[in-house]
């Protein structure tokens, strides 16, 4: 290699004694709030863990994940831009980061490092446990074919709708990733579809589930309004202080709308969960946090 082409790694500090250390790795990550959800973990469930924000570079991941090991590291959160390497860097991956094609969680331990993925069923806790709608037998509607839809797949399968239908401004991009999961739709008896947004049923939906990234740019996904009404759960894997423009507009419609920072805190309990061995409550946490986000969303 190059002179001066290898990225400058940080020193990583080994955890205080009798402490397990994990981390949240991204770039940025100065934002995460991570360290705050798995602190209350900690506290909750007396597991003596210190987990830290680490930057890496972007060019950098390998390398970074490598020293964290060295200086002990146990387990990783993955965020933006790496989840896709992380996958690459498993040597063994849960079925359900297989079907993701991206891992958000790493295990380091005696038989290697382990991949998975807990964004999916992140959004299915939080939907059922926190928001208290049931996925089985539901008619879902996801709107998006990008990663974070392809990750919520097969954790909503699993759960046994009547129905699902992925739509996306790039038909093919859906239709793809209903062929993708046809067998698993197949063994859970759920209708699955997928293609551009004009197959979105005039009637409403149980669940409709907005996994584009438009909300990072106030854009809202195309979707007729007949999929909107009282009944509608319409869940954003977005959130930030004020409601999304996709929350606000399916509230407009008289349809009930959340956002996903409950999301977040249910990936973190079950990765601490994959760490640990150990199911942490995320209720308080998430209230926490909402309360901290200082918005009536
Ligand atoms: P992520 O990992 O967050 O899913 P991604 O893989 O880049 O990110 O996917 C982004 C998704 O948001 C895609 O489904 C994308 O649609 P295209 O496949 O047609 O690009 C969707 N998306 C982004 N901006 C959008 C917008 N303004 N309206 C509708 N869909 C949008």
């Amino acid at each position: 290699m190059r002179e001066g082409a290898t990225p400058r790694i940080e020193p990583i500090e080994p955890a205080a004694a009798g402490h397990a250390l994990y981390a949240v790795i991204g770039n940025p990550i100065a934002h995460s709030k991570s360290p705050l959800i798995h602190a209350r973990f900690a506290e909750q469930t007396g597991e003596r863990i210190e987990y830290r924000r680490l930057l890496s570079p972007v060019d950098g991941f390998a390398e970074t994940v490598r020293a964290f090991i060295a200086a002990g590291g146990r387990g990783l959160n993955v965020t933006v831009p790496f989840k896709l390497e992380a996958h690459a860097f498993a040597d063994r991956l849960s079925p359900r980061a297989a079907a993701a094609g991206a891992v958000n969680t790493l295990r380091f331990d005696a038989d290697g490092v382990y991949g998975d993925n807990t964004d999916g069923i992140g959004l299915v806790t939080d939907i059922e446990a926190n928001l208290g709608v049931r996925l089985a037998g539901a008619r879902i509607l996801l709107l998006g074919a990008g990663g974070a839809a392809r990750g919520a797949v097969l954790p909503m399968l699993e759960r046994g709708p009547r129905a699902l239908t992925i739509v996306n401004r790039t038909a093919h991009k859906a239709s793809t990733l209903a062929d993708q999961f046809a067998f698993a739709a197949r063994e859970a008896g759920c209708l699955l579809s997928g293609g551009a947004p004009d197959i979105v049923e005039p009637q409403p939906y149980d669940i409709i589930v907005n996994a584009t990234a438009g909300s990072l740019t106030a854009a809202l996904p195309e979707c007729d309004d007949r999929a909107f009404g009282p009944g509608t759960l319409a869940y954003d894997m977005m959130y930030g202080a004020q409601p999304t423009v996709f929350m606000q507009h399916a509230r407009s419609l008289g349809a009930r709308a959340s956002d996903g920072l409950g999301m977040l805190v249910e990936q973190a309990a079950e990765s601490f969960w994959v760490w640990r061995n150990v199911r942490p409550d995320g209720a308080p946490v998430l209230a926490e946090l909402r309360a901290m986000l200082g918005a009536s969303t």
